[in-house]
């Protein structure tokens, strides 16, 4: 059986980590998690490299990946079972579909949104994860305060991005070269960085109330 069929069918067998629908959670996220703890969600999150790593840095916060391929799902959960950390959870499907039932307002504490697809602009750009009414859904379930670090090897998509953040409200910081250096590269992000390519990265923050 391919990889990808045998996912499908293994990614029911850990219900305690692994949730194909969010919506039972919904305001209480904390209960997935056994604590209360600030929330972080990685979207697209691919093979989960960050997000394992950056749980596994901040042992104090909760974090939930969300991404729809199970292959991916299952390699970042054996990922995180690896690494012997219990503060990461995971949603598997369409990202739209959880943010619509799956989150209460202002549940979300940050969110990153690292190398999303850079749909081509026509047709197809809405399926990008920042096309404005998903961006809006970001505004609405974070809490005040709470940011988006979005990173992409696309100058367009991301010059479209910050637009789009700027639009909704958000208040945009560059990521400092210091911020860059020291910070944990996604998978997609280390095979951009070896064929030589340039990083363009900011930081959404959500008004303070
Ligand atoms: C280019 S990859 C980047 C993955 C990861 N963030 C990284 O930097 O290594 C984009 C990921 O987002 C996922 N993705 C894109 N659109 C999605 C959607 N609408 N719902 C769920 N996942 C999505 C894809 O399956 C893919 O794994």
């Amino acid at each position: 059986m391919g990889k990808k069929i045998e996912a499908r069918e293994n990614i029911h067998l850990y219900p305690e980590s692994i949730f194909i629908d969010g919506s039972p959670w919904k305001g209480r996220w904390h209960e997935a998690f056994g604590r209360k703890a600030p929330l972080h969600l990685d979207i697209g999150m691919g093979f989960g490299r960050f997000l394992v790593q950056l749980a596994f840095e901040k042992p104090e916060e909760n974090f939930l990946g969300i991404e729809r391929h199970p292959h991916r799902v299952l390699d970042a959960f054996q990922a995180a079972q690896l690494k012997g950390i219990d503060n990461v959870r995971f949603l598997c499907g369409e990202v739209a579909l959880h943010l619509s039932d799956a989150f209460d307002e202002g549940e979300i504490d940050n969110i990153s949104l690292l190398f999303p697809d850079p749909w081509p602009e026509g047709k197809k750009i809405k399926h990008r994860l920042t096309f404005p009414p998903l961006v809006e859904r970001y505004h609405h379930l974070l809490k005040p305060g709470g940011s988006v670090t979005f990173r992409s090897d696309h100058p367009r998509m991301a010059e479209y991005s910050q637009n789009v953040f700027l639009r909704q409200g958000f208040e945009i910081s560059k990521i400092s070269e210091e911020g860059f250096a020291q910070r944990i590269h996604t998978d997609f992000e280390l095979r951009y960085l070896a064929e030589g390519k340039t990083i363009h990265a900011f930081d959404a923050r959500k008004e303070k109330d």
